[in-house]
C-alpha cells in the first residue's frame, strides 16, 4: 500500500507542468478545452468562443460554479466550484490573455440608492428575476433566484448577460444606476418587513389565497353568530 502510494506521489511530480509554469493554460487543458478549443477558439455546437470574453466573464462563469459546464446543452447553473482561489484566478487570468476584453468591474453598493434600485430593477430585471429576485421561469430558461450572488457576480452579470439574459451596456443601465440595483438585490435578501406576514415574498397568490382563506373563516363565524341570533 506504502509502494503504491508513493509510486502515486512520484507519478504526479512528473505530470507536466503540474508544478509552477502556467497553471491557467494547463488547467484549461485539462477542463475546458474540450468545448472552447485550442486557445478559446470555440468550438461549433459545443462551446463558444473565449476570445474577448475577458477576466469578466470568466470570473463570472467560474466563481458562479458555472463552468465547467458538464453537457454543451444545458443551462449553466450555481454550483460548487471544484477550483481553488488560486486555480481559479489562474483560469481568469489565461482566458482574459487569449484576447483583450472586459475587466472584472468594481461596483460600489453603499453609494447607490436604494429606491432608486428598487425602480432599476422593477423596470430591467424583476420581469425575469421577480421583484424580490426570488427567481422564475423565462422562455427556456430558468431566471435563478439571486440570493447567491455577491456584488461583483452582480455587476458582471448586468453587464455580461450569461445564458438567455440580456446584457446591459453602460447607457441602458449607468454605473451608478448599477450601484443602487445592487444594493437592492442585496437588500432583497433580507427586507425588513414592516410588521405583518411575509408570505414567501411571492406576491398576489398566496396574498389572494389567504385573503380567501381569512374570508370564509369570517363568513362561517357570521353565519353561525347570525344563525344563533335568529333560532335561540
Ligand atoms: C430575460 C430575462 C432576464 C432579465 C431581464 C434579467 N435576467 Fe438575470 N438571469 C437570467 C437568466 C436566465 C440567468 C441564468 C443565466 C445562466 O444560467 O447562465 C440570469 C442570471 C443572473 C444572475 C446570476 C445569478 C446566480 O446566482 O446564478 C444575476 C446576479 C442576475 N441574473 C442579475 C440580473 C439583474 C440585476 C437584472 C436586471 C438589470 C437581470 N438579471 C435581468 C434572466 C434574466
Ligand atoms: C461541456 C462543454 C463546456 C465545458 C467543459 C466548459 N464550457 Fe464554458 N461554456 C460552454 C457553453 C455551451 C457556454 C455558453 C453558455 C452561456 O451562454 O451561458 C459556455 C460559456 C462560457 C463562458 C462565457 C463566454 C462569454 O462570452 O460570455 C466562459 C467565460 C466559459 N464558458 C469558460 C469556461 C472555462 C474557463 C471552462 C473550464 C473550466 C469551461 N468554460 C468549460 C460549454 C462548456
Amino acid at each position: 500500500m506504502r509502494a503504491l502510494l508513493v509510486c502515486a506521489a512520484a507519478a504526479l511530480l512528473f505530470v507536466p507542468g503540474a508544478h509552477g509554469g502556467d497553471l491557467g493554460a494547463q488547467l484549461y487543458g485539462a477542463g475546458c478545452i474540450t468545448c472552447h478549443g485550442p486557445e478559446g477558439r470555440g468550438i461549433a455546437d459545443r462551446g463558444p468562443s473565449l476570445r474577448g470574453a475577458g477576466a469578466r466573464a470568466a470570473d463570472f462563469y467560474l466563481r458562479t460554479g458555472y463552468m465547467p459546464l458538464a453537457s454543451p446543452h444545458t443551462q449553466p447553473d450555481r454550483s460548487r466550484v471544484l477550483f481553488s482561489q488560486r486555480e481559479l484566478a489562474a483560469l481568469v487570468a489565461y482566458v482574459a490573455s487569449l484576447a483583450p476584453g472586459p475587466r472584472i468591474p468594481t461596483p460600489h453598493p453603499a453609494r447607490g440608492n436604494l429606491a432608486e434600485g428598487q425602480e432599476q430593477f422593477t423596470e430591467h430585471c424583476a420581469g425575469c428575476h421577480q421583484i424580490v429576485a426570488e427567481g422564475g421561469y423565462v422562455t427556456n430558461a430558468v431566471a435563478p433566484p439571486l440570493k447567491h450572488a455577491g456584488p461583483v457576480e452582480i455587476a458582471e452579470a448586468v453587464r455580461t448577460g450569461p445564458y438567455l439574459m440580456p446584457r446591459f451596456s453602460a447607457q441602458q443601465i449607468t454605473d451608478a444606476q448599477l450601484d443602487s440595483i445592487i444594493r437592492y438585490v442585496i437588500y432583497a435578501k433580507h427586507p425588513d418587513d414592516r410588521g405583518g406576514w411575509a408570505l414567501g415574498h411571492l406576491g398576489p397568490v398566496p396574498e389572494g389565497l389567504v385573503t380567501w382563506f381569512v374570508g370564509i373563516v369570517l363568513l362561517v363565524a357570521t353565519c353561525l353568530v347570525i344563525g344563533r341570533r335568529l333560532h335561540p
